[in-house]
């Protein structure tokens, strides 16, 4: 493991070092690492004002940018350097130097300007993880535009709910991408969400795949259907006007106060409405930077490799922002692990000589029930990083990965973090710290992971890419993380910590679960499942999955007039409501069961008692104390019913 680390980043030394500094002059110490990380036009004048907890603000008064500190930074030294290497599923490659990114942003940055985008407007951004999507969100950082990704999964209804709450001006998607070998239509999709839509001035529509006749006589249908205009984003920007790169590089980006916000991102709570989690400028800059340097050892040879979706947190942070802050040669993919054949990625690795690769335990649960065979026959000597993040990975599969695709020589960063927290905030520094198999590890020099009496994990300190709150929200932010513990903010895992400080994540303390990674609430499936018709009362639990890490188990009390008195009737119920929700959600919500019940275990207040109903959706008989329960009886019909 060693000699793969020989000049880590961050020695042991220096951890030891960064770790004292923090304890000992905290604001000071973050204080130095952004003036040495950061390029501020102006300089912040505070460190931190705690004045108004929990809406902390940090670096105050300084002006920078994010794009700005992603791309123009890197030149000229980079110009030529990769930024970029795409592959989509079909094989069709592009390599993007940092030049040529940085060209391509500000050509599309002044294009959003041209059409009457300004600071502080939001854009929403539906599309895959391509090139052009990461030119969309970093033109919108360039300009001050505050961008809002919804992952491509979600359906039309779940980005209509976004849209709306965020009353976009501008909704950027794409015709489509290939996944699976399939065609997924998002302008489709994206059309019918800003249906009876009146903030959206603006339909961006690039044409990733200008191949595909049948899309695109189906788009252009579509397009002459609506009654908003559509603009086509190649063709706009081909006019000479975004041709002229030396003036559009003199334009000056808008440079944000530090406290500004840079982008809000829906993400599930225990309630049945997503929260839009609002980031603000330097500090998540500064973290995501700094921990892309610090956790992944991200060096100048390095091709770096992140499966995460630009929907998700994980591609803003490790795709999008962090490797591009530190110059790296990253490799983004569009399609699926498994697409054409299960080794689809040892192929990328061994193609791209890839040399740190980061993924969720879902996925790698997958590689091994898909077989050694797919890996075997690729070289992936290239590897010397490898990362986990989004669901606890458990000690098997941390095994697993070590030894199978790390050939037990390349550290492992088990990576703890949330969406609300802007970057990793517990895991082991791979060049200081020996790693432990299904333990995230300590938390990072400057995060003060603390653990409640009850197991609570708490950050008892304000960090720089802390959430600044919850987008037209601030009791929810108030009560949902703050209200706890005082002072500190509460993330909602479980969690126990060892003699050597190393912490362990024990799962979710509230009805937020997990599923491939994805975080869900089983509140948002009640809401969509009381949408339906068909059903009057509904109870959603998870239960655990050995792909997913969790699965949906759904529990209905129909409406009265419904009746699935025949087991044909059931399945074909148990199928509608399993698309209803899809309907509502998106695909990646589909439920593993739906059981149907003529009544809910409830206690005496009328709580449903979820705790017996995992039990029974795992085919258990319900252990512990039920005496709290209302109607006995019901559990009995409830056991006949799995
Ligand atoms: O429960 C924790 C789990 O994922 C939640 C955060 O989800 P999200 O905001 O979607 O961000 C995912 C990507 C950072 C956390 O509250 N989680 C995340 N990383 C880990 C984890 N659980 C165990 N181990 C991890 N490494």
């Amino acid at each position: 493991m060693e000699a793969k680390l020989k000049q880590a980043n961050i020695s042991k030394e220096e951890a030891l070092k960064l770790r004292e500094n923090f304890k000992t002059n905290y604001l000071e110490t973050w204080a130095k690492l952004a003036k040495e990380n950061i390029f501020f036009k102006e300089e912040f004048t505070e460190i931190l004002d705690d004045s108004s907890k929990p809406e902390y603000k940090w670096f105050l008064n300084g002006k920078t940018n994010i794009s700005y500190n992603c791309l123009d930074i890197h030149l000229p030294d980079k110009a030529e350097k990769t930024a970029l290497i795409f592959e989509d599923e079909a094989g069709n490659s592009e390599h993007i130097s940092y030049k040529e990114l940085h060209q391509r942003v500000i050509r599309f940055s002044a294009y959003l300007k041209d059409i009457g985008i300004k600071k502080g407007d939001r854009v929403c951004i539906y599309m895959s993880l391509c090139p052009e999507s990461i030119i969309a969100m970093q033109a919108c950082m360039r300009i001050g535009a505050i961008h809002s990704v919804v992952f491509a999964g979600f359906s039309a209804h779940a980005l209509r709910d976004r849209i709306n709450e965020l009353e976009a001006k501008v909704l950027i998607t794409q015709n489509g991408f290939t996944r699976k070998n399939k065609s997924i239509e998002l302008f489709k999709a994206a059309s019918e969400a800003i249906l009876e839509n009146d903030s959206v001035t603006n339909l961006l529509l690039f044409e990733r795949m200008k191949n595909n006749n049948e899309l695109n006589s189906r788009t252009e249908k579509l397009i002459s259907e609506l009654d908003i205009k559509v603009n086509l984003v190649e063709e706009e920007i081909r006019d000479n006007k975004y041709q002229d790169i030396e003036k559009l590089s003199s334009i000056e980006p808008e440079w944000l106060e530090s406290n500004e916000t840079s982008f809000i991102l829906y993400t599930s709570g225990s309630t049945g409405k997503p929260k839009g989690i609002e980031h603000a400028t330097a500090g998540y800059l500064l973290w995501t930077k700094l921990s892309s340097k610090w956790v992944f050892d991200l060096k100048d040879d390095d091709i770096y490799w992140c499966t995460a979706d630009i929907g998700w947190i994980t591609g803003h942070s490790y795709v999008t922002y962090g490797p591009l802050a530190n110059g790296a040669t990253q490799l983004i993919y569009e399609g699926a692990p498994n697409s054409p054949e299960p080794n689809r990625f040892w192929e990328l690795i061994e193609k791209y000589k890839v040399s740190i690769f980061y993924t969720a335990p879902t996925a790698i649960r997958s590689f091994a029930q898909w077989g050694l065979e797919y890996i075997e026959k690729h070289d992936l000597s290239s590897l010397r990083l490898l990362g986990s993040v989004g669901e606890p990975i458990g000690s098997e599969t941390w095994n697993w990965f070590y030894e199978h695709i790390g050939n037990s020589k390349c550290p492992i960063v088990d990576t703890w973090w949330q969406t609300e927290t802007g970057g990793v905030m517990i895991t082991s520094l791979p060049g200081a710290e020996a790693a432990k198999a299904g333990v995230a590890g300590p938390a990072l020099p400057g995060i003060s992971a603390e653990i409640s009496p009850e197991s609570l994990l708490y950050i008892s300190k304000p960090w720089p890419s802390m959430l600044k709150g919850i987008y037209k929200n601030p009791e929810r932010f108030h009560q949902a993380y703050w209200s706890k513990i005082e002072g500190s903010y509460l993330p909602g895992d479980l969690a126990s910590q060892d003699e050597d400080g190393y912490i362990s994540i024990g799962g979710r303390n509230d009805d937020v679960i997990n599923i491939s990674g994805h975080r869900m609430g089983t509140a948002e499936i009640e809401t969509a499942l009381a949408k339906s018709p068909l059903v009057s009362e509904s109870a959603v639990v998870a239960i655990p999955h050995a792909i997913k890490g969790q699965g949906l188990v759904c529990f209905v009390i129909l409406s009265e007039n419904t009746s699935n008195d025949s087991e044909d009737k059931q399945k074909e119920l148990s199928q509608k409501l399993s698309e209803h929700i899809c309907y509502e959600i998106g695909a990646h919500a589909r439920p593993e069961k739906i059981i149907s019940c003529p009544a809910l275990p409830k206690t005496r207040s009328g709580k449903v008692m979820r705790r017996l109903l995992q039990e029974i959706a795992q085919g258990k008989e319900p252990s512990g104390d039920i005496s709290t329960l209302e109607e006995k009886s019901i559990l009995k019909d409830l056991l006949k019913n799995i």
